[in-house]
């Protein structure tokens, strides 16, 4: 059969879509060419705001659409939106033929095969502690790939539905991932980014490694650290990423692994959702603003480009216009090199949805355009002091609003766009670039000898 995925949400479910295109292929099935009618058409959804989640079912509601006109045979949900709605999929989606939660993704090629013989509502729904079997399955081709290495999350902040869908936290076992990196390096990827909902908890609630395992040999004690140093061994890999972090991880060992390890990049998405301690504890966060600035000043102790990136959420219930401002000077004295903002959306059966929805609308928005003006120029000041440097700088290929310069990516993920001289580098090599211009978001540059 031919199939397509298309995927809403986070990396963790790009990386799961991956997956699940891995193990269609290895069941003998093929992605539908651009424009090509598939036979099964799937959507992985993303639940975490309401506004992702309607889009997700929107776009299932388009391929049931075409299933009607007899353009596709047989349509699937994946992923959070099908943990949070269970078997309420069937009745809000009519016609809907198979659905799997997010731990449950290895069932998709079965469910699929069902479908089109012509089975109706399969229905895939994991516990909360299930550990998916596959994990390791990916496309082959690229220099740059994902590894979940911590599914789930036991974090409960009062606004965030993730806990719910996406279950337990579970480690993958160290010689599980190296195995896998090992084995993705072999095949020409230089750079992988772990990840976890909470990627620093690796190792926390359950072992991730056993007394088979070598001890650290540079002494590393806690299991994160100890899972970079592993794959900083594995032969053609040349950068480690991860996300996303939270402060509590920020420990000494793991600024000791940034200072230690080269292949570890000097950044690191560190969601802060608010610089109001009021509302933190509301979240239920688990760190003050000046916890969280300690952790920032510490990543940036280790090297002073150290990128710092993180999530804001606006209009969280009872914000006011203090707690908004307090969320402003935390922006601006961390110096975040991006931030994505996020207007507050309640999700049921969280805490916060017990709570009115206090803020309006036009709040949420101004409130949001404020952070996004104000990280707009920070973005512009931070990337100017670049100016003259050289970064190295892995190439990607043509840029895409130029195809005739390249883009590519520093260390510290900060998009670098540059002249490709006369022999364009191949992609996933590593040049060195000279910074001549800055933008908020990307920097400009040309080859450096
Ligand atoms: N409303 C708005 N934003 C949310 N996020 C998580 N839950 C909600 C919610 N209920 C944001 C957080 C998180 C990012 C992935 O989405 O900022 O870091
Ligand atoms: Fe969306 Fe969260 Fe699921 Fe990622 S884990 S797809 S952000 S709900």
């Amino acid at each position: 059969m031919k199939f397509t995925i298309h995927t809403y949400g986070c990396q963790m479910n790009v990386r799961d879509s991956e997956a699940v295109a891995a193990l269609m292929r290895a069941a003998g099935h093929e992605q539908a060419a651009p424009g090509e009618d598939p036979d099964v058409a799937i959507v992985n959804s993303c639940t975490v705001r309401g506004r992702a989640e309607n889009k997700a079912i929107g776009k299932t509601g388009n391929f049931l659409a075409e299933k009607r006109a007899g353009r596709v045979k047989a349509v699937g949900l994946m992923g959070c939106a099908v943990s949070r709605l269970g078997a309420d999929v069937f009745k809000i989606l009519p016609g809907l033929d198979f659905a799997a939660g997010p731990r449950r993704f290895g069932a998709i090629p079965m469910l699929a095969e069902r479908a089109l013989a012509g089975g109706r509502e399969l229905l895939e729904l994991p516990d909360p502690d299930e550990i998916p079997g596959c994990m390791d399955a990916h496309s082959p081709g690229g220099f740059r790939a994902f590894v979940t290495v911590l599914l789930g999350c036991d974090n409960r902040c009062s606004y965030c539905i993730v806990p719910d869908v996406r279950g337990h936290e579970y480690s993958r076992p160290a010689r599980e991932v190296a195995a896998e990196v090992a084995s993705l390096a072999a095949n020409g990827v230089k750079e992988v980014t772990l990840l976890g909902q909470s990627v620093l908890r690796y190792g926390r609630r359950n072992p991730a490694f056993g007394p088979q395992d070598p001890p650290s040999a540079r002494g590393f004690s806690e299991p994160f650290p100890r899972l970079l140093e592993m794959l900083q061994g594995v032969d053609g890999l040349e950068r480690i990423r991860f996300t996303s972090g939270h402060p509590s991880g920020c420990t000494p060992e793991l600024a000791r692994a940034f200072r230690e390890l080269p292949k570890a990049c000097r950044h690191l998405h560190l969601p802060v959702q608010s610089g109001s301690d009021r509302v933190l504890r509301e979240m239920g966060r688990g760190y003050t603003r000046a916890e969280y600035l300690s952790a920032v000043a510490r990543l940036r102790g280790t090297d002073p480009e150290f990128a710092v990136t993180t999530d804001i959420i606006v209009g969280y219930p009872g914000e006011t216009e203090a707690d908004f401002e307090d969320t402003r000077t935390l922006m601006e004295e961390a110096g975040f090199d991006n931030a994505f903002v996020f207007k507050y959306s309640p999700r049921a059966g969280t805490r916060s949805a017990a709570l009115p929805d206090d803020v309006p609308a036009a709040e949420k928005e101004r409130r949001d355009q404020v952070l996004l003006a104000d990280q707009d120029r920070r973005g512009l000041k931070r990337n100017s002091r670049l100016a003259g440097t050289v970064r190295e700088v892995m190439a990607e290929g043509p840029s895409a609003r130029n195809a005739a310069r390249w883009s590519g990516r520093d260390s510290g993920n900060r998009i670098v766009v540059f002249e490709p001289g006369a022999a364009p580098p191949a992609p996933g090599s590593t040049v060195r670039v000279k910074i001549d211009r800055a933008a908020p978001q990307t920097l400009y540059g040309t080859l450096a000898p």
